[in-house]
């Protein structure tokens, strides 16, 4: 419903100037917005294809109208800007990334390179260090006089994060060197990871607490070390190779395997894997080994690494642009491998993401075996035109969830039909829509989709909803378990089918006849609620606290907010909605397209309406709280700052909203008043910088008395 086909890609040699114009200020938005995600949150929403793609067409339209070659665009960019919630430390010698090579010749080529430069003679040995490379995050551990001082990430490889507190609880960083004659002056390098086992037990705990799922370990040693808490940092299980360094006062070995070694006896752990070779087919020898040990190793790696291993010849042979001359990186090509795509399964997640996954006919890729693979969405299935029972190439790129990469299509069956993407949740029947510009299709059963339940059940009853004393996410969670609470209406009948159980509630852990009592007065407590609280509590999305209290107003009451959704939803169609109904929603001030869809769709699932109607038989519903325009306060800006001991920060919001104020969350000139409690720290000061009237809590008591 509402959805807008997909506009089709202009051929770059067909865009006109004005075109290419708005593509590139489209294109550098989306690729910063995505390298966002993947540098500061650690939590990339593209495939690195398609994040390629997208970077293609930027130069491939850059190279054709040179002139509109913005100077902050992607393309003059490397690597990612430092994250602001750091401070940021300048490295004191750049941490530079290294150029790749992909084939053996790329490797020949490399070693012809360095000889020429150096002009060795054809009989001069050239040594070279070959390492493994560690998919982790590069790190720069400063020590003075022998003392763990600062630690940053490379960022963009002249500034990066004061990770220092953060470092300090990683147990392969020591906090003294040992030795001693170490330099005064010793910046170590190296690579932050995390084991394939802890990264699995880590992302399976937070599944368990409802918390970010990592995408592959080295996000998720990325996302452990940038936390703004440490003690997160310290619980998560990083782990450190030094491999390098920056300034050093003095040079504590003439090569880069005796400085690794030394940096070992420093008290740094090192890749047992380094290893001298003498000649290239030592190298690719050398290559071709961690290759097929690859898979079996505990941590992820991408490649080797070969250094030139005299550190005076490293020094001769300098940079090119942003990579030594003497050092280059063989990436491994990712883990592939053909198999049969036997069905689409489409999974849905709590929030009522529709996720297509792709059922394999088992095969082993790069030592694991894999059974499915992600599809992202429904674009990605059109894309590659990806038909079940299709054979398919999939792939392991680091990235623990295999990817279907293309489709043989000469194997393809002649029966086989194009994939249709479901409209209808598979969990509940309801129908699943796209919002405009959104890849995902979402399921609108807020409240009756199985898949969605439980996370439903505990927003229904959270603070800002239901807010009903002794039903928190634990118990709800348990009685849904347990098939007591299945549904909102659930909890007002509780009491009722107690009564008759013969597994009483007191009976169980946990419970007696006082908590037991407790938990029904608390709900029965709740059965008068505001009408703004309860349709913040039905879940529909983009309806939050702020939207629920709009519509409250709106409306009045429940009745014609649903004989008007009703309306609405009666005239809703592909290309949009005429109605009047629709109209008067989308003029509120502060509803939109996107909010008033949302709100339609939830009120066209009749069954939606009929969990609704159950839950109106037990409970009253109140008016919305009103809002006041003769008190002292209506119309004003106030902000709450500082811990306050009079009332919560909720009760304090809630009633200035009520008596017409407009309750914001920072200081700006439109302020009128500032709530300072105590320990009130920088909206205070900028309060008084703007001149803000500033006022205690009994002040401001006192003002909305009068
Ligand atoms: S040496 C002057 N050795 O690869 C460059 N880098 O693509 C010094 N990496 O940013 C880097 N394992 O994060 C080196 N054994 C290894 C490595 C390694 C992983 C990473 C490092 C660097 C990136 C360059």
């Amino acid at each position: 419903m509402a959805v807008k086909a997909k506009k089709a890609v202009t051929p770059v040699e067909n865009l006109t100037k004005a075109q290419a114009k708005v593509e590139l200020t489209r294109l550098a938005l989306e690729i910063s917005m995505h390298d966002e995600r993947y540098y500061q949150k650690d939590a990339p929403t593209v495939s690195d294809a398609d994040y390629d793609k997208l970077r293609q067409r930027l130069s491939a339209i850059e190279k054709r109208f040179p002139e509109l070659v913005a100077k902050d665009s992607p393309s003059q960019k490397v690597g990612a800007q430092p994250s602001r919630a750091f401070a940021k430390i300048r490295h004191a010698v750049p941490m530079l990334s290294l150029g790749n090579a992909f084939s053996d010749e790329d490797v020949a080529e490399f070693a012809t390179r360095v000889r020429r430069f150096l002009n060795l003679g054809a009989d001069e040995p050239l040594v070279i260090v070959a390492e493994p490379k560690i998919d982790g995050l590069s790190l720069s551990l400063r020590y003075e006089n022998g003392e763990l001082v600062s630690a940053a990430t490379r960022g963009d490889g002249f500034e990066g994060e004061d990770v220092t507190a953060n470092v300090r609880t990683i147990k392969d960083v020591p906090h003294t060197l040992k030795g001693k004659n170490v330099p005064a002056i010793c910046e170590v390098r190296g690579e932050v990871y995390m084991m394939r086992e802890d990264f699995l037990a880590l992302n399976k705990k937070q599944a368990e607490a409802d918390d970010t799922i990592f995408a592959n370990p080295r996000n998720s040693a990325a996302g452990s070390l940038r936390q703004k808490n440490v003690e997160v940092t310290a619980s998560r299980p990083l782990k450190f190779f030094a491999y390098a360094w920056g300034e050093m006062s003095e040079m504590p070995a003439p090569t880069q395997f005796e400085m690794v070694k030394w940096l070992h006896k420093a008290g740094f752990v090192v890749n047992p894997r380094m290893t001298l070779c003498r000649d290239v087919e030592a190298l690719l020898t050398y290559y071709r080994e961690v290759e097929t040990e690859r898979a079996s190793l505990p941590y992820d790696i991408d490649g080797v690494v070969y250094k030139v291993d005299r550190l005076d010849w490293q020094n001769r042979l300098g940079f090119v642009s942003r990579s030594p001359r003497w050092a280059i990186a063989h990436k491994f090509a990712a883990e592939q491998a053909t198999t049969v795509l036997e069905k689409i399964d489409i999974q849905v997640g709590r929030t009522g993401a529709l996720t297509p996954v792709a059922r394999l006919t088992p095969v082993t890729v790069g030592g694991v075996v894999v059974q499915n693979a992600t599809l992202h969405n429904e674009d990605e299935i059109a894309r590659k035109d990806i038909r079940e029972g299709d054979t398919v190439v999939i792939q392991r790129a680091g990235d623990v969830i295999p990817q279907v990469v293309s489709v043989v299509t000469e194997k393809r069956r002649k029966n086989a039909k194009p994939y249709s993407f479901p409209h209808k949740c598979p969990n509940c029947g309801s129908h699943a829509v796209r919002e405009e510009d959104e890849a995902v299709r979402r399921c609108t059963g807020a409240l009756i989709c199985p898949a969605q339940a439980v996370e439903r059940l505990k927003h229904f009853v959270s603070r800002l909803a239901f807010d009903i004393e002794g039903l928190g996410d634990k118990q709800i969670q348990e009685f849904y378990d347990d098939g007591l609470i299945m549904h909102p209406v659930d909890i007002f009948t509780l009491q009722k089918r107690d009564a008759r159980a013969v597994r009483k509630l007191k009976d169980r852990e946990g419970y007696g006849d006082v908590s037991v009592n407790n938990l029904f007065a608390a709900i029965d407590a709740r059965r008068r609620i505001e009408l703004n609280r309860l349709i913040f509590a039905l879940g529909i999305r983009h309806v939050g606290e702020g939207n629920a209290k709009l519509l409250a107003r709106h409306y009045g009451s429940m009745e014609n907010l649903r004989a008007a959704m009703a309306e609405a939803a009666a005239a809703q169609t592909e290309e949009g909605n005429t109605s009047e109904a629709y109209a008067d929603l989308n003029n509120i001030g502060g509803i939109g397209d996107i909010v008033a869809d949302a709100v339609v769709e939830f009120f066209a699932e009749k069954r939606n309406v009929k969990a609704l109607d159950e839950l109106l038989a037990e409970i009253e519903v109140l008016p919305a709280e009103q809002v006041r325009t003769d008190s002292t306060v209506a119309g004003k800006t106030v902000v709450f700052t500082g811990s306050l001991t009079k009332f919560t920060r909720d009760e304090a919001k809630a009633q200035a909203e009520r008596l017409g104020a407009k309750v914001s969350g920072s200081v700006s000139k439109k302020t009128d008043y500032v709530v300072a409690g105590e320990e009130a720290g920088s909206k205070l000061t900028k309060a008084r910088e703007l001149g803000v009237a500033v006022l205690t809590e009994d002040e401001w008591l006192k003002l909305i008395e009068a």
